[in-house]
């Protein structure tokens, strides 16, 4: 099962996503992380996005679409993945369809995890990761079972992303709703599109897609 989950910043695709991962088997493929793994080895693809990614905007069509072209055809993916970040523009899903039928790959299901804009910057400002295993916690609402240390895998060192500050956060808004939004009616046209309240906890939205891809 090949499914994309749809959503702005903030909406929950990444904690939704290594549920599922968990729940059924698939693989999550998350270009945000793809893009800051470049970052983080300095690669010069990683110099370039940084600039743009602390700007809020959009890394550009080639370079993202080349990426998940390489990225879906692995061997890992046999029972099915998760985007997550992707596609983002009319064009990246364009061509997402032409690089499945190519893979002899088809898309089940499109959810789209929908959220009040104003929460948004207080679950993107209250977010922080695990540096060694990359689990999401929020100061308000995951926090570790025991303070300051992952539940995970037990690493004490945690990290915070640089594009999440609110002035940025308002620009990543202003670019899903210019340039992603507009995606959602091709695939309400495809009939795959579902819609999910984002705005339940965590494990209600676990369920709720649960359900969808059951
Ligand atoms: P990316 O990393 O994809 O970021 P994003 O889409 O902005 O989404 P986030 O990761 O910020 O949020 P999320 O929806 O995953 O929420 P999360 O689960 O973490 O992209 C970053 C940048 O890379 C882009 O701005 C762009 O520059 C570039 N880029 C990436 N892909 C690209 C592409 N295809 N094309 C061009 N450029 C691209 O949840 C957020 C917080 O809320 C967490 O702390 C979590 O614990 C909490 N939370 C989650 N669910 C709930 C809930 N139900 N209730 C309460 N709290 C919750």
């Amino acid at each position: 099962m090949n499914i994309i989950l749809l959503g702005p910043p903030g909406a929950g695709k990444g904690t939704q996503a290594r549920l599922l991962q968990d729940k059924f088997g698939l693989i999550q493929i998350s270009t945000g992380d793809m893009l800051r793994e470049h970052i983080k080895n300095d690669t010069d693809l990683g110099k370039k996005a940084k600039v743009i990614m602390d700007q809020g905007k959009l890394v550009s069509d080639d370079i993202m679409i080349a990426m998940i072209d390489s990225r879906i055809s692995q061997p890992d993916n046999k029972n099915g993945f998760i985007l997550d970040g992707f596609p983002r523009t009319v064009a990246q899903a364009e061509a997402l369809d032409a690089m499945l039928a190519s893979h002899k790959l088809s898309l089940h299901w499109v959810i789209e995890m929908r959220v009040d804009e104003a929460a948004l910057i207080d679950r993107i400002c209250g977010r922080y990761t695990c540096s060694n295993c990359g689990e999401g916690y929020h100061d308000k609402y995951k926090i570790p079972k025991q303070s300051g240390v992952c539940d995970k895998c037990g690493s004490t060192q945690f990290t915070r992303r640089d594009d999440d500050k609110p002035e940025t956060m308002k620009k990543r808004l202003d670019a899903y709703r210019a340039q992603t939004a507009p995606i959602l009616p091709y695939y309400q046209q495809h009939g795959i599109l579902r819609a999910v309240d984002g705005m339940a906890d965590i494990p209600v939205v676990a369920a709720e897609i649960a359900k969808i891809l059951s």
